[in-house]
């Protein structure tokens, strides 16, 4: 190397070192799901020792979760109607829709500004959502005392789907409402918008119905072996629609029939045939309970008139206490030479109660309404009929499977080596009629709350990056760096996950409060 090159060499070096610590390198925080369009700027945001909420007619409660937020900072906030001031902008604008839909959102940070658009408290609230990530993970359970430096960033974002859910099998074992909530405090972080509860099985019958009582005080008592029994009073339920709601979550309940029902034929004998005929094989003779797992051999005795009195006074009392425009049917895993007929009855009370009807694959063997919504789940059925579809195929999105072969306590019916989280990620929506995914957790056997957080964690992340982002802008490898990041994220907010060992977790082992319980996996 000539001198001269040396020195330029040097020069170059002392000018990098210079540039560097007048502007560091800004840290781009792992956002999760990817959104549509992002453009990082080379500075910061600084937050302030006081700062201003200023929010636009209609956006309050966006204002409130923005406040909450804050508060786990060392800024004082102060809330202010208006629409541009210093500190932190909120602005609903009904004319976005056009752009950005009922959930999209704009996010821009400047060195002064922190704005949030969209045309609903929906968008708004994702925006938040958004916003959180680039905050330091410890805003997740302590306050922040240390300068908080937000990136400089321009960020449009809309979903791919409309229809971005999480199911959890309350029937199997039970699940009651402080694990709901919790469930529905991590959905909306990662922008997910349905909760499907399965509220009835043969197992348990888990939600008050008050013109039916005995479906409770006897149907609720039962539980898979080693599950949790109980029930949820319509007060809780409702309670639980609310909380979600306030998070834009639609609770779908589920009515599973015409099979999977011998809790409700235990509970209300006349609901069978004579002898029993419909119970085959029978698994279990009323007033029995059934704790075993096998499904497919209870159904209500579809030759009997009444037995639509007992479904229409279900669901008439469910449409009344559900806020939100689904009614699920179940419908699944059963044969019966009147199964199309119930299926098509069933639809037409759903419909005639003012709500949308929701049913398993199955049910699109009968010529149902073209407004039924199907939802996909081991694609056997020959559909007769083209309806809406929510994508849940087991193979990809049946998160009671192992996260990793031979894990224990795992279904593995549907896949040998189980889910993995590249199956969740690498989903491919095919069908042009899908309007969104949902992945259940079945509860046979998830007996526990630490056990129901290590199978939706971090699958159901995976699965709300397939339904809000669109499939150019995702990258499997990209998307594991950017949930590492957020390992440290998941322990301060309790969640019990996986370690999935793909993943280079950012995470303190012994952060995870629940890691004595992590599942033992066999590799
Ligand atoms: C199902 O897994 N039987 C819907």
């Amino acid at each position: 190397m000539s001198s001269l090159s040396f020195k330029l060499g040097l020069v170059l070096v002392f000018f990098q070192l210079g540039l560097s610590a007048q502007e560091p390198e800004v840290e781009k925080p792992a956002i999760i799901p990817q959104p549509a369009e992002i453009e990082w700027k080379d500075n910061f945001f600084t937050l302030q020792e006081r700062t201003v909420v200023c929010f636009s007619s209609g956006a309050g409660a966006s204002a409130a979760w923005l406040q909450r937020l804050l508060s786990n900072t060392y800024t004082q906030s102060y809330e202010m109607r208006g629409e541009n001031c210093n500190g932190f902008n909120l602005n609903i604008n009904p004319e976005l829709e056009e752009t950005l839909g009922k959930e999209g959102y704009n996010l821009e940070i400047t060195a002064s500004t922190v704005s949030l658009e969209a045309a609903t408290e929906a968008g708004l609230f994702y925006a938040i959502q958004t916003l959180r990530q680039m905050f330091p993970a410890e805003i997740e359970n302590e306050k922040i005392s240390e300068e908080i430096k937000l990136p400089q960033v321009s960020i449009t974002d809309t979903p791919r789907f409309e229809w971005r859910g999480s199911m959890l099998d309350i029937a199997r074992s039970f699940f009651g409402t402080d694990y709901i909530k919790k469930h529905l405090d991590r959905m909306a972080f990662y922008k997910l918008n349905r909760l499907h509860l399965h509220l009835t099985d043969d197992q348990g019958w888990r939600i008050e119905i008050k013109q039916k009582p005995k479906l409770t005080e006897l149907g609720s008592k039962g539980a898979v072996k080693g599950g949790r029994s109980g029930y949820l009073t319509q007060e809780e339920y409702k309670e639980i629609q609310e909380y979600a709601a306030a998070r834009n979550i639609v609770i779908v309940p589920e009515i599973d029939m015409p099979g999977h029902i011998y809790s409700a034929l235990m509970a209300y004998p006349e609901l069978n045939c004579e002898d029993f005929s419909n119970i085959e094989p029978r698994m279990a003779t009323p007033p029995e309970l059934f704790h075993e797992y096998k499904v497919g051999w209870s159904k209500l005795c579809l030759d009997k008139p009444e037995i639509y009195d007992f479904v229409a006074t279900v669901l008439g009392e469910m449409a009344e206490i559900t806020t939100g425009d689904y009614l699920h049917i179940g419908g699944d895993e059963i044969e019966d030479e009147r199964y199309k007929e119930f299926v098509v009855k069933a639809d037409s009370i759903v419909q005639g109660l003012g709500k949308t009807t929701v049913g398993w694959e199955e049910v699109t063997q009968a010529a149902v309404d073209s407004s039924f919504i199907s939802q996909r789940w081991n694609g056997k059925t020959k559909s007769v009929v083209k309806t809406p579809v929510i994508e849940s195929i087991c193979s990809s999105f049946y998160y009671d499977h192992a996260n990793v072969p031979g894990q224990e306590m795992t279904n593995n019916w549907c896949k040998e080596d189980g889910v993995s989280l590249k199956d969740a990620y690498t989903f491919k929506v095919e069908n042009p009629n899908t309007i969104g995914v949902e992945a259940p957790v079945w509860t046979e056997m998830v007996l526990s709350n630490e056990a129901a957080d290590d199978r939706f964690w971090p699958r159901t992340i995976a699965m709300a990056e397939v339904g809000w982002t669109k499939e150019k802008k995702k990258d499997y490898k990209n998307f594991l760096e950017r949930l590492g990041d957020q390992g440290l994220r998941l322990d301060l907010m309790d969640v019990n996950y996986f370690r999935s060992p793909e993943v280079d977790w950012n995470s303190d082992p012994k952060k995870g409060i629940f890691s004595e319980f992590m599942p033992k996996s066999k590799f």
